[in-house]
């Protein structure tokens, strides 16, 4: 095993960075919508209380878990598990921190490459002329690969960048797109927002004040506030966007020196998520579209998740700006996205590098470009059967089911495995601010209870997709022999899907056990 000597350059650019890695395209595009899916008003509160429960808890966890872990030179969570308890079962399960990132990254770089091309297109002035079904056709013949390779080149070209820039490492690359990209985006995003408050029902097209759709989202409905499908919903959210289970916070935070402050680097880099996903995440997509099409337009709208709204409506609407606003508002919206993208899912590399160069000895740039290969390589079935639903069941399976089961794992490892009063210590280390006792309470009992009580209420959800049951719903109602044909490809390719996900666990899980005869049995 060799030791990596990076660094972060400085304290700001590892809280930009860290904040970087948890706001993503979940904080603009999925956050509005699931906010509006379950209830608007009714689903901020399950969702504060999943970000005080569960999120900071899970902040200061894996952020102690990762400096605990650097101290021995581990970057990645097998390795960083495996000291906390030397169980042979912790590594595997460390597995997940290498799994989820590169598995995640596989979708997340083909909607990160959509980005570019809007911005280019909006630049371009490519939706001028077109009608709201025109923008809306244009962005599904974009992503199913029907008019060009287009989609296929803009994709290479962001893989090439997300490497390059991971092979400058940590504070060459890393640290200096966070510092660049984080401050834009929030500029990019106020302006939206303030665009997007000053709408007036009655001009430029517009049916409703911009107020109307923040009125819709924030005003308190409590009817649904004990519905257990608002509950799963909120804490999904609060760890897609946190990054939380990935292993992303590990790695970043193994890079911290053994005595520094992990609570409130990690409660900065939470807190300042939260902003820019309850503030500016809430002011943009929602206000203007309901502004232009109404409140039951937009809910029957996000029944399709948030890209719709995101990449086929609001070229539309920004249209209705006249041609240099709408130039602008595209630029900034898109621009704002790619670099919400590309801070996350240059975290998603780096434990995967650093867990290369330490267990085998290799250079940074071998790892970068290795990372780069096996996102091309479990990306391109995202790409090229995005429409047989490969890319949903990437996010469903590692963007959202692996990331409760892993947190779930690691926090009983934590609190009463290793322990919760050396638990309680590593998180106290160096803090520069006093934490309440609380934590420690809430930590041991509160956290893993109510992830385990999220985690059974999933289990109907989970087993309904394991057996496929939307997919033979629909076969089941049809006699159309096309549909039929369409969606027993669909199995087909979501069952390969399930297959490569497993396969890609198996193959992570023999590369540790290499790692391991090499590195640690004498
Ligand atoms: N936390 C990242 C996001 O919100 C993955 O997109």
């Amino acid at each position: 095993m060799s030791m990596n000597k990076e660094q972060w350059g400085s304290r700001v650019g590892l809280v930009f960075a860290m904040a970087g890695n948890a706001v993503g395209l979940g904080n603009f595009l999925r956050f509005p919508v699931q906010a509006i899916q379950n209830g608007g008003g009714s689903f901020i509160i399950p969702y504060l209380v999943s970000f005080l429960l569960m999120g900071i808890p899970l902040l200061l966890v894996e952020w102690s878990i990762g400096r605990f872990g650097g101290s021995f030179g581990h970057h990645a969570t097998p390795f960083q598990l495996h000291r906390l308890n030397k169980r042979t079962i912790w590594k595997y399960i460390g597995v997940f921190g290498l799994f989820t990132n590169i598995a995640v990254a596989a979708y997340y770089c083909y909607l990160e490459s959509w980005t570019i091309t809007y911005v280019f297109h909006s630049v371009a002035r490519t939706f001028q002329h077109m009608g709201s079904d025109e923008i809306a056709n244009f962005f599904d013949s974009y992503v199913n690969l029907e008019s060009n390779t287009v989609p296929i080149l803009v994709w290479l070209l962001c893989l090439v960048l997300n490497t390059y820039i991971l092979s400058k490492g940590l504070d060459g690359g890393v640290e200096k797109v966070a510092k660049i990209g984080m401050p834009l985006l929030i500029l990019f995003g106020i302006f939206l927002a303030i665009k997007a408050f000053l709408i007036k029902g009655g001009e430029e097209g517009a049916i409703n004040d911009g107020s109307v759709g923040m009125n819709f989202l924030w005003t308190p409905d409590f009817s649904s506030i004990w519905s257990a499908k608002v509950w799963l919903a909120a804490a999904g959210q609060i760890f897609f966007t946190l990054s939380l289970g990935m292993g992303s916070i590990h790695c970043y935070a193994s890079y911290v020196s053994k005595n520094d402050d992990v609570a409130l680097n990690g409660m900065s880099a939470g807190w300042m998520n939260e902003f820019v996903e309850v503030v500016l995440g809430s002011a943009i997509l929602i206000p203007i579209s309901v502004g232009y099409l109404g409140v039951d337009k937009v809910i029957e709208l996000t029944k399709f998740g948030g890209l719709g709204l995101g990449f086929k409506t609001l070229p539309f609407l920004f249209e209705q700006w006249g041609p240099i606003m709408a130039s602008f508002a595209g630029v900034f919206w898109f621009g704002l996205l790619f670099f919400a993208g590309i801070t996350s899912s240059l975290a998603m590399g780096t434990p995967v590098m650093g867990f290369f160069m330490e267990e085998f000895n290799w250079k940074r740039r071998s790892s970068a470009w290795f990372f780069g290969l096996l996102i091309f390589v479990f990306g391109l079935p995202t790409v090229l059967f995005y429409k047989y639903g490969v890319f949903d069941e990437f996010d469903y399976w590692a963007g959202t089911v692996a990331l409760v089961v892993f947190a779930l794992f690691e926090i009983i490892l934590f609190a009463w495995v290793f322990g919760m009063d050396k638990g309680w210590e590593e998180i106290k280390r160096g803090a520069d601010i006093k934490l309440p006792g609380i934590f420690k309470f809430v930590i041991k009992y509160v956290t893993p209870i109510f992830l385990g009580v999220v985690f059974i209420g999933s289990l109907p959800g989970i087993w309904d997709k394991i057996i496929n049951k939307d997919i033979y719903t629909k076969l089941s109602a049809t006699n159309d022999p096309q549909l039929i044909h369409e969606l027993n490809k669909t199995l087909m390719f979501v069952n390969g899907s399930r297959l490569l996900l497993v396969l890609l666990y198996a193959g992570i899980c023999v590369v540790v056990y290499k790692a391991y005869r090499k590195n640690y049995v004498k």
